[in-house]
């Protein structure tokens, strides 16, 4: 969701107008991912690092993260969206904490689209805390525990970092970058990402195809 201070700070406005932006934008993106045979979205609110943002910057993401979950849990329900917090849940408000808590559990049966909110959240945090959990450590059990792998990542905004996201679960990740700041990552930037996705060979350390065709024939 990167851009969002950009945004605003091109039109004169505060650094706030652009996330009030940014989290309208998540509502158009959620609408349109299922249509384009996304069944998990992850999206990057606010990372462990992100404390380090003034105070007055902080309370009104917290603030506006409330809001988003009040306005559209009931939504979700009826448009079959899970929704579901990664993240430290310690260090946030007690009440944002239990909205968060309500939330998963009203919209737990939802299957048209598992929407993940990142929030307070560290890849290296959350590798750390899975492994602690475990009994058994393999690439199995930490996967499992971690969540699904990642299979696109865009990073709007310009950015071409991975900013401490899901570090384990993007080892295979496709990645698309786009100048484009979040708020104006419309629907049709998010179907441009997934032709570009669609369009690429994933050979996950293997030969490609075609010529894995062509060996096999040649040996045959
Ligand atoms: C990135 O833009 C945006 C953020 C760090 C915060 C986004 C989170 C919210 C708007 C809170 C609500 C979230 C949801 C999912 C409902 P930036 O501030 O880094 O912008 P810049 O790169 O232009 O500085």
């Amino acid at each position: 969701m990167d851009g969002n201070g950009r945004w605003a700070a091109s039109r004169g406005l505060p650094r706030t107008a652009g996330h009030v932006a940014g989290v309208a934008n998540v509502s158009r993106v959620v609408e349109a991912a299922p249509d384009l045979g996304i069944g998990v979205l992850t999206l990057f609110a606010f990372s462990a690092d992100n404390w380090r943002r003034p105070q007055a910057e902080v309370q009104s993401l917290m603030e506006l993260l409330a809001e988003y979950l009040e306005r559209e849990t009931p939504r979700s329900v009826a448009n079959g969206i899970r929704l579901q917090a990664i993240g430290r849940r310690d260090r946030l408000d007690p009440g944002l904490r239990a909205a968060i808590t309500r939330a998963e559990a009203v919209t737990a049966a939802g299957t048209r689209l598992w929407l993940r909110l990142a929030v307070d959240y560290s890849g290296r945090d959350a590798i750390l805390a899975a492994a602690r959990g475990l009994m058994e450590l393999s690439r199995e059990t930490l996967g499992t525990a971690l969540g699904p792998p990642v299979d696109l990542l865009i990073r709007t905004g310009g950015e071409r970092r991975l900013s401490d996201f899901l570090l384990w679960e993007c080892a295979y990740a496709e990645l698309v970058f786009s100048r484009r700041m979040w708020p104006d990552f419309d629907a049709a930037d998010l179907a441009g990402a997934v032709r570009e996705f669609r369009g690429r060979e994933r050979r996950f350390g293997a030969v490609p195809q075609k010529l894995a065709r062509a060996t096999a024939a040649w040996l045959d």
